[in-house]
């Protein structure tokens, strides 16, 4: 394993270097490189700096240019431009050298986090007895996709699942079992999903209309929800059935979504019962949580309602239940106290940003959360319908996930079978698995997290544009290319001069690991999709441009394309890894 430094990194450095040593008091100084149509690169540092010293900003640039070594292995030309940038030009072969080394290593060259930390992340927490909906379809999408980001780079990730298996509603479903032991019974567990969560949702709605019907049902109910959480041996067994018959349910949703879970990480509200008292109590003790109008209130100056009036975070309702707020406390406490975390990350809608802000805040009061501890809520925005609207039935439910994965799956079925009319059933079944779920992955993972996206499956599931179908075929043809190379290995040729196409794809290929640093460090997989995006369409303009098998510079260059090829199949391959989309070797 060893790391390469970028290109940028080291066009960087040596800027960095000449301005120190033209402008001593400018040490320290950020040359501000980006990349440039024009060049390679542009440094636009020198503007500013020279504001700041109130000197002319091509002369200072000039001054700065006059420090760069003459036959520096990097640098094949810096020029001043406009009022006082530099564009910079490296070396062919310094982008082929870049480039062997990356291929060389199974990592292409990404390091691992100099100070790799313990996160914990709270994601993909589906309520149980209740269907999963496209909410619950981008907390689990997008936190796998963070999962293995930060795990690529060495940090520790505890996955905690906070799912809601807890509260007033199990007391009516599990009244209900009492009553009608044969209810839940079902024939096996290989059973399917659906099956399970039919039986769930025939509890429900029969616990339901007998709470509100039957008064004697009632009260036994809201008794029964007192028995559970004192421990009582005949709830609980029967609450472990309904959180049985729910993981059936959660875990065919996971499969067919593509995405692995183990059962370890379903910690979900229930797991803190044990806590809760322990944790009102702390909270009232230090003064943290008052009392009010018979509830455990925490209050902030700059929480209030629309009538002016503070509204405060309840721990502990007037009736002595808990709600959500306990369980979050106690959850937090339990993640920095005894797992050890050094960051909490909840990815969760954005829509419940107040809570974890109150939730956070109390947590710093209470010294649960340390100062030096990062707790942060990834907040994604809401799925539309074509409508603009919050996706909904026409019935106005919530858009059970299930059909929204099938419809994907069956739109993608037919583009692969109209691509490759030469597949056989299963073939075509396995690909439209990976091409339709990956395209939903994608669409989501591919715009701004805070951001509201329309579901749209025609338009994931099309070739054309930023989709992952159209990163899948890149791929795909990459694989196709390299297999009708026979014999001809893929092989840098550093000393091959390259065309301006083959000099786009190379230097982006070298971006790769700097692209990813990003995405780790700020949590945003959408910069990995376009990049990953940017990467098939130079791809793309570098095949148009230059014929790789047939290749007029001779067999050296032949390999030197094939190896460019090459990369570019691993590089997409690793990227939409990361974000949990498959790359099927032919499409
Ligand atoms: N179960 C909740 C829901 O479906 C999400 C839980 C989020 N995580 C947490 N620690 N509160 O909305």
């Amino acid at each position: 394993m060893a790391s390469v430094t970028s290109l940028a990194a080291s066009v960087n450095q040596r800027l960095a270097q000449a301005l120190a040593a033209a402008v001593p008091q400018a040490a320290g100084t950020d040359p501000l490189l980006r990349r440039s149509d024009r060049a390679d690169f542009q440094a636009n540092g020198m503007l500013a700096l020279a504001k700041r010293l109130r000197t002319n900003p091509r002369e200072l640039a000039g001054q700065v240019v006059a420090q760069l070594d003459e036959g520096d292995e990097v640098l094949a030309g810096v020029e001043v431009s406009g009022p006082g940038f530099l564009n910079i030009t490296v070396n062919d072969q310094a982008i082929m050298r870049n480039l062997a080394a990356r291929a060389a290593d199974e990592r292409l060259g990404v390091p691992f986090a100099e100070r790799p930390g313990v996160t914990v992340l709270d994601y993909s927490q589906p309520n149980v007895a209740k269907e999963m909906h496209v909410g619950h379809l981008r907390s689990t999408v997008i936190g796998d996709a963070i999962r293995m980001i930060l795990e690529f780079r060495g940090e520790k990730v505890i996955r905690r699942h906070h799912i809601g298996d807890w509260g007033t509603q199990f007391g009516m479903l599990i009244q209900y079992l009492v009553e009608h032991p044969d209810e839940l019974d079902h024939a096996s567990d290989a059973e399917s999903g659906n099956a399970a969560m039919a039986r769930l949702n025939r509890l429900y709605k029969a616990s339901r209309a007998l709470f509100d019907s039957d008064e004697g049902f009632k009260t036994r109910a809201r008794d029964r929800v007192v028995s559970l959480q004192s421990g009582d041996k005949q709830s609980l067994d029967l609450w472990h059935k309904i959180v049985d018959e729910s993981m059936v349910y959660f875990r065919a949703v996971y499969d067919k979504l593509d995405v692995e879970v183990h059962e370890a990480d379903f910690v979900g509200e229930s797991a803190y019962n044990d806590d809760l008292a322990e944790v009102c109590r702390e909270l009232e003790e230090s003064g943290v949580a008052v009392r009010s109008e018979g509830a455990l209130c925490v209050f902030f100056d700059d929480v209030k309602g629309p009538d002016g009036k503070p509204t405060p975070l309840i721990v502990q309702k007037s009736n002595g239940g808990y709600g959500y707020a306990a369980t979050d406390l106690a959850a937090i406490r339990n993640r920095f106290g005894e797992l050890g975390a050094d960051t909490v990350l909840y990815v969760v809608d954005a829509r419940q940003a107040l809570h974890f802000k109150m939730v956070f805040e109390t947590a710093r009061r209470a010294g649960w959360l340390p100062e030096e501890g990062a707790a942060r809520q990834l907040a994604f925005g809401t799925v539309l319908g074509k409508d603009g609207r919050p996706f909904k039935t026409r019935e106005g439910e919530s858009v059970r996930l299930v059909d929204l994965l099938d419809e994907a799956v069956e739109r993608a079925r037919a583009v692969v079978a109209e691509k490759a009319p030469e597949l056989s059933e299963e073939e075509v079944a396995e690909r439209a698995a990976q091409v339709g779920i990956g395209a939903v992955k994608y669409a989501d993972l591919s715009t701004s997290m805070s951001r509201d996206y329309v579901f749209d499956v025609d338009r994931m599931v099309s070739l054309q544009g930023d989709t992952s179908v159209y990163l899948q075929y890149a791929y795909a043809r990459i694989r196709s290319i390299l297999r009708k190379a026979g014999e001809v290995s893929p092989a840098p040729h550093p000393e091959l001069p390259l065309e301006p196409a083959e000099r786009a794809l190379g230097l982006h290929l070298d971006e790769f690991a700097d692209t990813l640093a990003g995405v780790a460090e700020n949590y945003e997989p959408h910069k990995l999709a376009a990049y990953l995006y940017q990467l098939a369409t130079l791809y793309t303009a570098f095949y148009d441009a230059c014929p790789v098998l047939r290749a007029e510079g001779g067999p050296d260059q032949v390999a030197n394309r094939l190896f460019l090829c090459d990369l570019t199949a691993r590089t997409l391959r690793q990227g939409m890894a990361l974000l949990g989309i498959r790359t099927p070797e032919r499409l």
